[in-house]
């Protein structure tokens, strides 16, 4: 999430009890990069406190409109000046119609008003009121007026109903911001990604697998669609939620694995595999649980498919990009690799007990037909984000129209 750091994001809080979720985002907020301001309704106050919010953004919360100290400082002209994107989470059905009617007299919506930056809400209400047709018709407008509408998710309420009207949660908040900044340069492409471990089952109960978790897989899946891809995730079993805007198909060995990459590929403009694929599979697999009566036994095991290779044969393939794990020689074998499977990319990844697999943070060196670059350790997420660039580069140096 590098895009987020340095960005101003003036935070509106109003009049909701998702305002406790608030206070996460602005703490995530900040351990991004990102400089937070907040201003919070009067409703909002009776909800939370303004040096919560103070203590978390670092900063006086904003309150009053007619605030002679803070007209000096930053008082609503400046403060919608001084903002990269303006986010009112929690947005209640009241702020909403205020926005809509171009009302000024507290300091939000005349904020709101007074700003030629994006304007973003995740909206905040009881079900019933969400499907109301006075919400519904204030949110048509403000689509009209292009502001971004984030969420709201359904699910249990405070209010003890079940329905639409719970704030998006803070996660999937910054997942948005981190997006509505990145320049959509994969827009119109289609990107098949492959994440996690695959199982090989010797009976109904054990398998042989790895330690991948998918969180390098589910980057970059984020980081694609985030550049504006139609991203497809097929993923072998982890503990990981879909990035949001993300169709997931999920697997457990690796013939599952490939007939999704073989019936999917021909649709894919870029495939990136980043699963870390069994090389080895049982010759036999027993109908029944395996009994402890030997006290040796032998497993007999056969190689699996190779899926990327398999499509690197193909006469119409999209543009390749593999992942080499290595634990001796990574740029060596890489190269052997990148040259054996007919790729267009190779992502190097030294991995070890503690590297790697597992881990929230990776380095690489990215090999490609006109050369190579090494990325030194970064989280996933900010990794991803560089190697769907590295990726995009590529592709168009291959495909300039
Ligand atoms: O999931 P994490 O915990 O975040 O860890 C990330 C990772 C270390 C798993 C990831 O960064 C990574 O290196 N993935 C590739 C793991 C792997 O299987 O590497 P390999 O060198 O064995 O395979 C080379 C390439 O062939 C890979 O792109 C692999 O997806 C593919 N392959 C391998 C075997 C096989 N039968 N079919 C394949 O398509």
């Amino acid at each position: 999430m590098e895009i987020i750091r340095d960005k101003r994001i003036l935070i509106g809080v109003s009049g909701s009890i998702s305002a406790y979720k608030t206070a996460d985002l602005i703490r995530k907020l900040r351990d991004l990069g990102a400089a937070v301001r907040v201003i919070m309704t009067e409703a909002a106050q009776e909800f939370i406190t303004p040096l919560t919010f103070q203590a978390l953004s670092g900063k006086a919360v904003h309150t009053k409109l007619m605030d002679p100290s803070q007209e000096l400082a930053m008082g609503h002209i400046a403060l919608a000046r001084w903002a990269d994107l303006i986010l009112i989470a929690p947005a209640s059905a009241d702020i909403i119609a205020r926005i809509v009617q171009g009302r000024s007299y507290d300091l939000l919506t005349a904020t709101c008003l007074a700003t030629t930056t994006p304007i973003a809400i995740a909206p905040s209400m009881n079900q019933q009121m969400w499907h109301a047709i006075a919400v519904q018709e204030n949110i048509a407008t403000l689509i009209r007026r292009g502001v971004k509408i984030w969420g709201p998710n359904s699910g249990s309420q405070a209010c003890g109903e079940w329905g639409l009207g719970r704030m998006v949660e803070p996660k999937e908040l910054i997942y948005q911001i981190a997006k509505l900044f990145t320049h959509p340069y994969l827009t119109g492409l289609s990107v098949l990604i492959t994440a996690g471990p695959t199982r090989e089952y010797l009976d109904p109960v054990r398998f042989l697998s790895n330690r991948s978790s998918g969180k390098m897989g589910y980057a970059l899946a984020a980081a694609a669609e985030a550049a504006g891809a139609q991203v497809t995730l097929i993923s072998g079993p982890t503990n990981l939620d879909a990035p949001v805007g993300i169709q997931k198909i999920k697997i457990d060995t690796v013939q599952q694995m490939s007939d999704q990459v073989l019936s999917l590929i021909s649709k894919a403009d870029i495939f990136i595999s980043c699963a870390a694929v069994s090389d080895y599979q049982p010759t036999h697999i027993s109908s029944q649980k395996i009994k402890k009566i030997d006290k040796k036994i032998t497993l007999e095991l056969e190689q699996t498919t190779d899926i990327l290779k398999t499509i690197g044969e193909q006469p119409h393939k999209p543009f390749l990009v593999g992942f080499a794990a290595e634990t001796e020689d990574y740029k060596k074998n890489a190269r052997v690799k990148f040259i054996v499977k007919n790729l267009d990319m190779i992502v190097a990844n030294p991995v070890g007990y503690h590297q790697g697999f597992e881990v929230d943070a990776n380095e690489c060196t990215v090999i490609w037909d006109k050369g190579e670059i090494d990325f030194p350790l970064f989280p996933k997420t900010v990794l991803a984000q560089k190697l769907i660039q590295q990726i995009a580069r590529c592709y168009y140096e291959k495909h300039p129209n």
